[in-house]
């Protein structure tokens, strides 16, 4: 008896020191003040459980820095053991047949009674769980700043498209920004597809950004959208071009901006900044789109790897993201909400209650659609076509409505 409790905590202290060898590198993109905050929550949950966190931070928001980079990595067959890749893009690394399955990790921790089904379906290729999902960040959010707001003389956040230019025009006369915005195509796309939203409901955004329904980009809805979209732009500064997201928001959170478009990563920056809620900033729906929500869910591919060790600690990032704790202090880090079901919002914000109350109330009504702006609602190909027309069209001012229309339906039938 004695001898055989000494072999098997011997096996014990064996599989514990196994367990402490591993190492996972992990590829993301988030850098910003909020964000490294959310990214360091990770790296000491998964180094809490004996395991080495490498980082592989490439800069760049909305992450395309980081798509190029890991592509090269991949294909000089040299990926790292887990890097930050959600919506459709997780299906097409999947068919590559360089993915680990995570349905042990997966089955033990019951993923599919914890996940909304909407976010289960993405992380699976063939019935198996490919990814593993971190948060739900809302895309159509409106940020603003209440001493400019007040100062202009605007009272209230703008609920239609008339009333935002309406208090866009109070706050330009005060001598304030007054929409923050950073030029730069995954923006320009983010703030897109919220005009697209509010002005052509959820319906119209699914037929048209999800579905890609040509009869549908051709419509006058779609005329509608580009022609307010393109109106945005003569209330931005001039040195918009280029600018960083998280710098853009720090004009709103400085008082040098009345309002930004951006998901709620950007209440990330908000809270770094000490910034509270109905004091600090304001959050509400981009115009017209209370009823709707854009969802954006960060999540994590695991690639194949030969190390048993390795695999260990792979297997013990994917368990760490989804577990209660992680959910809890990353995401009020991040600015998104859980993504497991039922999670107590007790200690989160009012914007981030706000977030979950509407993600299942949309999730039931029908106004919960995916984010194209950010990877969730269409393949890579026909995202970066058609993101690349909507830039084009906000930078050049003499591209008619008509051509970027007809330039954005020939470039969704991209594959
Ligand atoms: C989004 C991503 C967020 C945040 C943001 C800015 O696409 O889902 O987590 O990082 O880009 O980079």
């Amino acid at each position: 008896m004695k001898l055989k409790h000494l072999v098997s905590a011997a096996v014990a202290a064996c599989a514990i020191n196994t367990a402490m060898a591993g190492e996972v590198e992990v590829l993301h993109y988030w850098t910003s003040g909020g964000e490294a905050k959310s990214a360091a929550a990770l790296k000491s949950m998964l180094e809490s459980k004996g395991h080495k966190w490498k980082d592989f931070a490439v800069a760049g928001g909305g992450g395309e820095n980081a798509m190029t980079v890991l592509k090269s990595r991949a294909i000089s067959g040299n990926p790292p053991a887990a890097a930050q890749v959600k919506g459709p893009a997780i299906q097409e690394w999947a068919q590559e047949g360089m993915l680990a399955k995570m349905d042990a990790v997966a089955g033990t921790e019951k993923w599919d009674s914890l996940l909304p089904a909407v976010v289960a379906d993405v992380m699976k290729y063939k019935g198996s769980y490919v990814a593993a999902p971190v948060n739900v960040h809302r895309v159509n959010w409106m940020w603003a700043n209440p001493d400019v707001l007040k100062k202009a003389g605007v009272e209230g956040m703008p609920k239609t498209w008339d009333e935002f230019f309406v208090a866009a025009d109070k706050i330009k006369k005060s001598g304030a920004v007054a929409l923050a915005h950073g030029g730069q195509n995954w923006q320009d796309f983010t703030v897109f597809e919220s005009v697209a939203l509010g002005v052509g409901g959820a319906q119209y955004y699914d037929k048209a950004l999800v579905k890609l329904d040509a009869a549908t980009l051709k419509s006058p809805t779609t005329t509608k959208v580009l022609e307010t979209f393109r109106k945005l732009k003569g209330y931005t500064d001039a040195a918009s071009p280029g600018r960083d997201w998280n710098l853009t928001t720090a004009m709103v959170i400085q008082g040098k901006a009345g309002f930004q478009f951006m998901g709620d990563w950007a209440k990330g920056e908000f809270t770094a900044a000490g910034k509270k809620p109905g004091s600090g900033f304001l959050c509400a729906a981009a115009p017209g789109t209370a009823n709707a929500f854009t969802f954006n869910v960060d999540s994590f591919i695991l690639f194949q790897l030969k190390d048993a060790e390795a695999q260990k600690a792979q297997q013990a990032l994917a368990s760490a993201i989804l577990s209660d704790e992680f959910q809890e202090v990353f995401n009020q880090n991040k600015g998104s909400i859980p993504v497991r079901l039922g999670h107590d919002m007790g200690k989160f914000d009012d914007c981030a209650k706000l977030s979950a109350k509407d993600f299942v109330s949309t999730s039931k009504s029908g106004g919960l659609v995916p984010s194209i702006a950010h990877g969730m609602a269409v393949a890579p190909a026909a995202q970066g076509a058609m993101q690349d027309v909507v830039t084009q069209f906000w930078n050049d001012d003499k591209m008619s409505v008509a051509d970027a229309q007809a330039r954005l339906t020939k470039a969704a039938a991209t594959r």
